[in-house]
């Protein structure tokens, strides 16, 4: 079914990313700007959420401004605003939410919500307008989302619509990354610096457990974080000094490991055709190289610029709601912990 076309413009604000982005037809990006607050946050070792908020409240006017600009646009050129309504931090989602609401108010345009992780998924049909558009990811589609504070299967049998295999019994993959990077005081965040310094590291060194959970399409890797810091105390007391790119390295490859068994085998399982990765943890190299070395199923890893937080998987995920006729009204509240499913 052709899809009619639309020119939208997102805004995201759910954690510690200001994002505003323009895309046409869910999958052409025209201006993607992203004001990172990574730098005032790294001096807590993680987001603060009443600074988060705050920053937002700053940096929204311009980041919309730029979008516009490069997009070479106005908000007459738009057809639809959507925004992030959640999951996130309550603070940080409401001063986007009232930005978009702003705009729709002011230009008469429609407004849609969108779910932060439906728009990770979505990342994955977005492409650079001056490029050649990649082939679009076919249904049924086992998707997995592993971002900072969500890990799960869903098999996805059609837009917007998802079937929730599994998901972290505790804690999310790059939340395991994080914590990790701070037991090896690798600094935040912890998923690129412990990737980093796994380059250097054997990756067979320490044999830290694998939580199957046989049966289940679920995750669990709270486990492996225990092994990892009762290694590191053990080391500590024993010679004073840690293997830190090794310990990196053997943690990197269990959660890798397992991460892509689960998705293998559950879309063997599931009947998929193609398989998708997404979210701030597919931004980690040696797991996109795994998942493109095998030949098995075509798989969809968005560009690493779309991995981590931003508004043009926003829009892209809205386009489609809108294109289906998901409107939102204006009195709608941000959503700090809706679930994909
Ligand atoms: O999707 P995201 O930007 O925010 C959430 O919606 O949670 O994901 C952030 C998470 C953090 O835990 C971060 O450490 C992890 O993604 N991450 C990575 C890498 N880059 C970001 N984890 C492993 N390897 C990476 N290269
Ligand atoms: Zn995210």
């Amino acid at each position: 079914m052709a899809l009619k076309p639309a020119r939208i413009l997102a805004i995201e604000s759910s954690c510690d990313e200001t994002a505003c982005a323009i895309l046409e037809n869910g999958r052409a990006l025209l201006s993607s700007v992203v004001a990172s607050q990574m730098e005032i946050h790294a001096r807590y070792g993680g987001v603060f959420p009443e600074v988060a908020s705050r920053q937002h409240v700053l940096s929204i006017t311009s980041v919309v401004e730029q979008a516009l600009t490069q997009a070479h646009l106005t908000l007459k050129d738009i057809d639809a605003i959507a925004v992030t309504q959640g999951p996130g931090l309550a603070g940080s989602l409401v001063v986007g939410m009232n930005m978009a609401k702003g705009l729709a108010l002011g230009s008469g345009l429609p407004l849609i919500g969108v779910n932060h992780l439906e728009g990770h998924l979505y990342s994955a049909w977005v492409y650079n307008s001056d490029e050649r558009a990649p082939a679009e990811p076919q249904f049924p589609l086992m998707v997995l989302l592993v971002s900072g504070g969500h890990s799960e299967l869903n098999l996805m049998t059609d837009h917007l619509t998802y079937q929730r295999l599994g998901s972290t019994l505790d804690d999310a993959a790059g939340e395991a990354f994080d914590k990790v990077a701070r037991m090896l005081e690798l600094g935040y965040p912890g998923g690129p610096a412990v990737q980093k310094s796994a380059e250097e590291g054997d990756p067979n060194r320490f044999k830290f457990p694998r939580a199957w959970l046989e049966g289940t399409w679920d995750f669990s890797f709270s486990g492996l974080k225990t092994s990892v810091l009762y290694e590191v105390r053990e080391l500590q007391k024993k010679s004073g000094s840690l293997p830190v790119a090794d310990l990196a390295a053997s943690f990197q490859k269990a959660v890798i490991d397992v991460l892509y068994k689960k998705t293998m085998d559950a879309a063997r399982e599931f009947g998929a055709k193609e398989v998708l990765i997404a979210g701030g943890v597919s931004a980690n190299r040696p797991l996109r190289q795994v998942f493109k070395a095998q030949t098995e199923f075509p798989v969809h890893i968005p560009p690493l610029s779309l991995c981590t937080d931003n508004a043009a998987m926003i829009a892209s995920a809205g386009y489609y709601r809108f294109a289906l006729g998901h409107i939102s009204q204006l009195d709608m509240d941000v959503l700090p912990t809706w679930p994909l499913s």
